[in-house]
């Protein structure tokens, strides 16, 4: 995250954001100039879960600028009018200390309050304070929510519809405002990274043009879902295995066999996450059980083991025996935690550079390539 008074970059007059609002983590991409007016990407991650500042008084007293926020490890404060109704949440980090959470996984949160406080959030770490015209927006949905019913299409109207027009929000104390002149929230989110894999800054193919038509399929491993987008021949297809095998679903396994192991043990998910991570990085982990270090590596190697089979699973019945004739590139936070399993698989699996914000950077480069045609 950072907080800069460079300027953005500016195409026709227009500033270009992608946002890739994920179950685990919102996360957006704006391009800044460099000092020889190249653009350089700038990225906002904020966890996607809210607090609300009540029935505590610490959270009250934070939200209202009572207590300053001393450092980068207290949440932010956030507040907004829409509607009719004023929103006042906290998000960023150690919320739990501050506030009691809201994690939504249901489809109608993307046209939610608690939605809009993390673009806001996000957007607030980018841009500066004041406020900005003429914005731009490409935004990421899941496959799931794209390829789905009417009731589908009504959510994805009404995304598109919450987000034009004018925005003013409060964060930190500080005002910030924009105008989004135009949203585009049609792409599906591993596209995001498709394109953030084949498009230049300008939004321009500039990988070579056979590229373009061989077969190549971006497998999107998130929190809460795992898509995956075939392209071949030009022609591009989205699959999903919905929310059931995401790395929540690695979290809940290893809550259950930290559980098995050593009786009845309460993780969040947020501590399983961070236990897994911990795993994935020092080959070890541990949990508190009745104050005493126990080792919990084996229910996370487990459980990551159990996730990666489920995931290898999805890519081999959506690519089908012609598999081996596909380009495969892994995305989001779930490819960077299950590459090596995966990669075991299918070796010519590429894992992208920095995947967690893959998808914000193509939808970044989406938004910048609507600007330039406008
Ligand atoms: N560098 C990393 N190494 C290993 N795991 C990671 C890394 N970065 C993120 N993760 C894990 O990836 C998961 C989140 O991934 P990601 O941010 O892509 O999900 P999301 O886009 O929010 O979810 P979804 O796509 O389901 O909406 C979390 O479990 C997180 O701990
Ligand atoms: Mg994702």
């Amino acid at each position: 995250m950072e907080a800069s008074n460079r300027p953005l970059r500016k195409v026709n007059g227009r500033i270009a954001i992608g946002v890739d609002p994920g179950y685990g983590a919102t996360k957006v991409a704006v391009y800044k100039p460099r000092d020889n007016g190249d653009p350089r990407f700038a990225l906002a991650v904020t966890p996607s879960v809210v607090g609300l500042p009540t029935g505590n008084t610490d959270a009250r007293l934070f939200a209202d600028g009572k207590i300053r926020r001393r450092d980068t490890k207290m949440p932010h404060a956030i507040r907004f009018a829409k509607d009719g109704g004023d929103y006042d949440y906290l998000v960023g980090p150690h919320l739990d200390t501050y506030a009691n959470s809201i994690e939504r996984m249901d489809f109608d949160r993307f046209t939610s309050g608690t939605q809009l406080a993390l673009i806001y959030a996000s957007i607030s770490e980018l841009l500066n304070p004041g406020f900005t015209d003429g914005v731009i927006m490409a935004v990421g949905l899941p496959v799931q929510l794209l390829l789905g019913d009417g009731e589908n299409r009504r959510i994805v109207r009404g995304i598109a519809k919450n987000l034009e027009g004018e925005h003013k929000w409060v964060f930190d104390s500080q005002r910030f405002g924009m105008f989004i002149s135009k949203v585009n929230c049609k792409v599906a989110q591993p596209l995001g990274s498709f394109f953030e894999w084949g498009l230049d800054c300008n939004g321009v193919w500039q990988r070579a043009k056979n590229d373009a038509t061989a077969p190549v399929a971006v497998i999107d491993m998130g929190y809460n879902t795992i898509d995956c987008l075939v392209s071949s021949g030009g022609q591009i297809s989205s699959h999903t295995r919905g929310d059931t095998i995401g790395m929540r679903r690695a979290c809940e396994l290893a809550t259950a066999l930290v559980s098995r192991a050593y009786g009845q043990v309460y993780l969040s998910l947020h501590e399983a996450d961070t236990m897994l991570r911990e795993y994935l990085k020092n080959g070890d982990a541990y949990a508190y059980v009745g104050g005493q270090q126990v080792s919990t590596s084996g229910a996370c190697r487990d459980a990551l083991e159990s996730v990666a089979s489920d995931a290898l699973n999805f890519a081999e019945r959506t690519l089908g025996r012609r598999a081996t004739q596909y380009r495969i590139l892994l995305t989001g936070g779930g490819g960077a935690a299950l590459f090596e399993m995966f990669s075991k698989h299918y070796r010519q699996a590429e894992l992208l550079y920095q995947p967690v914000t893959a998808n914000a950077r193509g939808l970044l480069k989406v938004a910048t390539s609507i600007a330039g045609r406008l």
